[in-house]
């Protein structure tokens, strides 16, 4: 039974074979691939883009969802998550979970005979985001190897960073990491990714010089004790900016939502790609439950 928990339950050749099928969905149009199925998408953390393309990607192929309300299910009477997901399983051919805490999708597939999909847990992995990533860089670029990628933001408490990063541990590129101090990436992760790694820097200015900055908003909403971090002036990105520091041709990736890390004067110029980005979550969560119950 396939499950995608972490990113890296899934190899190369699988990676690519989901994005370029995302890409066929794309270019040919939907087509109802998986009549009869029954998907469940338990969010238990807000989600407007992920919730909402998982949606749409289950009725697009034909399959229907089912679905669950946090507050209005018996997690109020003090229901576990193991007991959610073994009855939600029993119901569904597959389950969709969004969840705040850490290794919640882990729990959820030891106990569910159906598959599981994470769609994000706490600061852990976000490995759906990671493939419309990816699905956006090959569509634009036409591979998923030969190019520079800056992370940058909050690289410490983003669960898309970690997962994007085992991702591109598969391809040939180079990585930039440019965070405010606070916000750097931990040293555990960087560790495993030293050789892909070619500069970090704490100058939103230096890393500009990419082909691909992939912005994330500072999360807040796991950032405990007293600190109240918000991004400094010279951590906002702006048309300016990009026109003076990045390159002719960067382009800008942000899984969503911007707070105020990107002011929307980028929007309608030639640097934007998120909201391609985020369109393309619908045609890769498509092509992935349909690797996942088997159509391919
Ligand atoms: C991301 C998440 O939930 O981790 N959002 C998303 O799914 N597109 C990023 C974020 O919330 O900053």
């Amino acid at each position: 039974m396939k499950s995608l928990v972490s990113i890296n339950d899934i190899d190369k050749t699988t990676i690519l074979k989901i994005c370029q099928r995302a890409l066929e969905i794309k270019t040919h149009g939907f087509s109802k691939t998986l009549p009869d199925k029954i998907i469940a998408t338990l969010f238990f953390e807000p989600s407007t883009r992920t919730k909402l393309s998982f949606q749409s990607a289950i009725l697009r192929s034909g399959a229907q969802i089912l679905n669950f309300e946090a507050d209005n299910s018996s997690l109020k009477k003090g229901e576990t998550l193991e007991d959610t997901i073994r009855m939600t399983s029993a119901y569904a051919d597959l389950i969709v979970i969004r969840h705040p805490e850490a290794g919640s999708a882990l729990r959820a597939q030891q106990v569910s005979s159906c598959p599981i999909i994470n769609a994000g847990d706490g600061t852990n992995e976000h490995p759906t985001q990671t493939l419309l990533d990816l699905v956006t860089i090959l569509e634009h670029h036409g591979s998923l190897d030969g190019f520079t990628i800056t992370l940058g933001g909050d690289l410490k408490y983003s669960r898309t960073i970690p997962s994007l990063l085992h991702a591109l541990a598969n391809f040939d590129v180079k990585i930039i990491l440019a965070s405010p101090q606070l916000l750097s990436l931990p040293d555990h992760l960087k560790a495993n990714f030293q050789d892909k790694i070619i500069l970090q820097t704490h100058s939103l200015k230096e890393g500009l010089k990419s082909d691909y900055f992939y912005m994330t908003r500072v999360q807040k909403e796991r950032i405990t004790g007293t600190t109240d971090i918000t991004f400094e002036e010279d951590w906002i990105l702006n048309k300016n900016l990009c026109e003076q520091y990045a390159n002719q041709n960067t382009k800008i990736l942000h899984p969503l939502p911007r707070v105020n890390e990107i002011t929307t004067d980028i929007d309608d110029s030639p640097y934007q790609l998120y909201f391609t980005q985020a369109e393309n979550g619908v045609y890769t969560r498509i092509a992935l439950l349909e690797y996942i119950l088997g159509v391919y």
